[in-house]
């Protein structure tokens, strides 16, 4: 009897287990139903396209790609003292200057794309990652680690960058290579596509060597949100010197969208370093701040003031320990997901995609979103690093991720990757911190050589 009663206990607990997990699973499929395929659904506008749409599928194509290692090249005594390593991997070959598979990563002049070039029309209005990018006077776009903002009041989007046409050198032996400051660089559009230069927004200071944007400093990542209160254009910007030990922010603020920009101060956000950095502005118009800090172990998040020119004493540290840079933070239905770098100064490393309920957190790791290309490109973010999300026009969890593929042996000549985020389908794992299906889907990169914006090339966003 005894016996009988001590084997049923478990397996009524497996039963009670059994239909919870089963319970959850359903209500998760449920909701991942609700968040992506419910079209006429009132919360989802009909004009966009679902993510399985034939034209948003198009987007969500795998396209593979296969790198060939070069023959090993004869080396003479001189170059082997100078070098004695040659490269062995494809992102030592990324990084070599003289690589003789050079031009799949940076290819030329010949290739490169934009509104001022006959492209023979099938390639008018197509983002080709990696390439030259020409703006409206056929000049490569000098808009680096940059965000974009939509303006309403001229329905035009800008894209703020730095501005890093100079010539690229190490202050000192292991010093990180640098370009001058020379500022931040605006160019403006309608159709993301067709970019026209504004000019430098916010320029460096040539003569005072006390001021933040002496030209010797750094200045990275600008990004610009509009706050609707004051009427104003707020710039944030990560504010360090040669050798990034200042580590600050930086707040710059303008009537127009632009410029010029008045630089008003840097700070330490909480008391504490920062270096790469973004701002987030949400639906209810809080914008938050977010930074990598203790030495980019940690990434910080809080507030920013009412007129969005400082940060409220409040701040939550989230991702500890996990060593992430160049935070980028968009939101999709009530979730807020954050695509985030490892820290390995300017060489390509593995993207990781983020979730949170609350913007404050706590926030889930929800793994690599990059998808195709080959194993080094989905290990390296297709060669490049995050700096900004931006919705895709006219698709439904539909977006853009900006990233840049740094140039460190000429900074200037760094390329912008510009590619597809989708966000929809079951995750890869569960939460890690407690039991439970998460409420949020997968978010993906999906690499491609050559594409369009589903609403058609050319066309004005509206
Ligand atoms: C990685 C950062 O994301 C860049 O913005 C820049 O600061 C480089 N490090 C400098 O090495």
């Amino acid at each position: 009897m005894l016996k009988n009663k001590q084997n049923k206990k478990p397996t009524t607990l497996l039963c009670l287990v059994s239909t919870l997990v089963g319970f959850a699973f359903t209500i998760h499929l449920i909701m991942l139903y609700r968040r992506n395929y419910t079209v006429d659904n009132l919360e989802v506008s009909p004009e966009l396209l679902p993510t399985h749409h034939p034209v948003v599928c198009e987007l969500e194509r795998v396209e593979e790609e296969n790198i060939r290692m070069p023959p090993p090249r004869k080396r003479s005594p001189r170059a082997i003292k100078r070098k004695p390593k040659r490269p062995n991997t494809i992102v030592e070959e990324f990084l070599d200057e003289n690589s003789q598979i050079r031009h799949l990563f940076f290819p030329d002049m010949k290739s490169s794309f934009g509104p001022s070039k006959d492209g023979g029309n099938d390639t008018m209005h197509q983002f080709f990652p990696g390439k030259i990018w020409l703006d409206t006077e056929g000049n490569p776009i000098q808009a680096h680690g940059g965000g974009i903002l939509y303006d309403e009041m001229s329905k035009s989007y800008y894209w703020y960058g730095e501005y890093k046409d100079g010539v690229t050198y190490r202050s000192h032996k292991k010093g990180a290579a640098r370009v001058d400051i020379i500022g931040v660089g605006c160019y403006s559009s309608k159709d993301l596509w067709t970019w026209k230069n504004e000019g430098v927004v916010l320029a460096a200071e040539e003569t005072d060597e006390t001021h933040d944007l002496h030209k010797s400093n750094v200045l990275e990542r600008p990004k610009v949100i509009y706050n609707s209160a004051t009427d104003k254009y707020v710039m944030w910007m990560h504010i360090d010197d040669a050798n990034y030990t200042k580590a600050s922010v930086g707040v710059a603020i303008s009537d127009n969208p632009t410029g010029p920009f008045d630089y008003l101060y840097s700070k330490s956000p909480h008391g504490f370093d920062s270096r790469d950095m973004t701002i987030f502005k949400d639906d209810d118009n809080t914008a938050y701040l977010i930074y990598s800090s203790e030495e980019n172990r940690v990434m910080h998040i809080g507030p920013l003031t009412e007129d969005y020119l400082n940060v409220k004493p409040v701040m939550k540290r989230i991702m500890v320990g996990q060593h992430r840079e160049a935070p980028v933070v968009f939101k999709h239905q009530n979730v807020y997901y954050m695509i985030t770098s490892g820290c390995t100064g300017w060489a390509p490393n593995e993207a990781l995609a983020h979730a949170a309920e609350s913007i404050m957190g706590p926030w889930e790791t929800l793994g690599n979103p990059c998808v195709g290309g080959n194993k080094v490109f989905r290990s390296t973010t297709f060669f490049a690093q995050g700096t900004c999300v931006v919705a895709l026009p006219g698709v439904h969890g539909g977006f853009i991720f900006m990233a840049d593929r740094w140039n460190v042996a000429d900074l200037r000549d760094s390329r912008y990757v510009w590619l597809p985020l989708i966000v929809g389908g079951p995750v890869d794992r569960p939460i890690e911190a407690s039991f439970g299906f998460p409420m949020w889907s997968r978010v993906s990169v999906y690499w491609h050589r050559q594409w369009r914006l589903p609403s058609g090339g050319g066309k004005e966003i509206e």
